[in-house]
């Protein structure tokens, strides 16, 4: 459904280029959970950003059930981020002076008259409705992190791109998002996961493997691990 075909990323600093991604191509599909693993600088984070329409690539093609987004008008872009991808970030981006239940009903769009159950029930699906009225910085990072997803899946995107999502949490909290995110996928819905962790790859159904901005190898699993299957050391 979303195809990268020779993408390629440079960024210009003055003088300096950075050659972030050289023909990158591969696919992502719904009713798939993708890992894209590497380590830090390796370009995942470009990758990303470009399969959301956050970025445009230097050169090479993307497109989303085969419409080309990177040669899009802006604002054909801004309704692909807008009605198609879920975003998920290592630090959250919830809005502190919000309730968890307004963070998550600004994306359940309030022209829709059912915002207020759409919140509720992807509160309810991370576990946190309980604590609808509460503010981001009286939660754990976990929850944050729930609320965020929760705010992800609200907009019901074809595709939800997670950037690092239990970067800055702990095991046993990554292991509860990971099977929030593993459940995410639908037949509708390919989830996107971004991490330099070697030890989530056995939960994907595909693994892109980057090394310094190019595809060293992707691997398919038939039969992925469920996430408390995992050896999380
Ligand atoms: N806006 C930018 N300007 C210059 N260099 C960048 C920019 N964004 C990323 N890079 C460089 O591109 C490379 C890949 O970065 P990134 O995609 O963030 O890697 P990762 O997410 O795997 O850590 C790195 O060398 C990084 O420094
Ligand atoms: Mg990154």
């Amino acid at each position: 459904m979303l195809s990268l075909k020779h993408v390629s990323k440079s960024y210009q600093n003055g003088s300096e280029v950075t050659h972030a991604l050289n023909d990158v191509s591969f696919d992502i599909e719904s009713n798939q959970v993708t890992v894209i693993l590497g380590p830090s600088g390796s370009g995942k984070s470009t990758t990303l950003n470009i399969l959301g329409g956050m970025d445009r690539p230097t050169s090479g093609t993307v497109t989303y059930n085969n419409n080309f987004i990177n040669t899009e008008s802006d604002k054909q872009l801004t309704d692909y981020r807008k009605e198609i991808v879920g975003f998920v970030f290592q630090f959250y981006n919830l809005i502190s002076n919000l309730t968890v239940f307004e963070n998550v009903a600004i994306s359940a769009q309030l022209e829709n008259k059912k915002y207020r159950n759409i919140t509720e029930k992807y509160l309810q699906k991370v576990g946190l409705l309980k604590r609808k009225n509460n503010f981001p910085d009286q939660l754990s990072g976990g929850e944050m992190q729930r609320v965020s997803i929760a705010r992800a899946l609200a907009k019901s995107p074809k595709v939800l791109l997670c950037d690092e999502p239990t970067g800055a949490l702990d095991t046993e909290t990554s292991k509860r998002v990971f099977e929030i995110l593993k459940k995410s996928k639908s037949k509708d819905t390919a989830v996107v996961i971004v991490t330099h962790n070697p030890l989530v790859a056995p939960i994907a159904d595909r693994v892109i493997h980057i090394k310094d901005g190019r595809v060293d190898k992707i691997i398919d699993n038939p039969s992925p691990l469920e996430v408390e299957e995992v050896d999380w050391g």
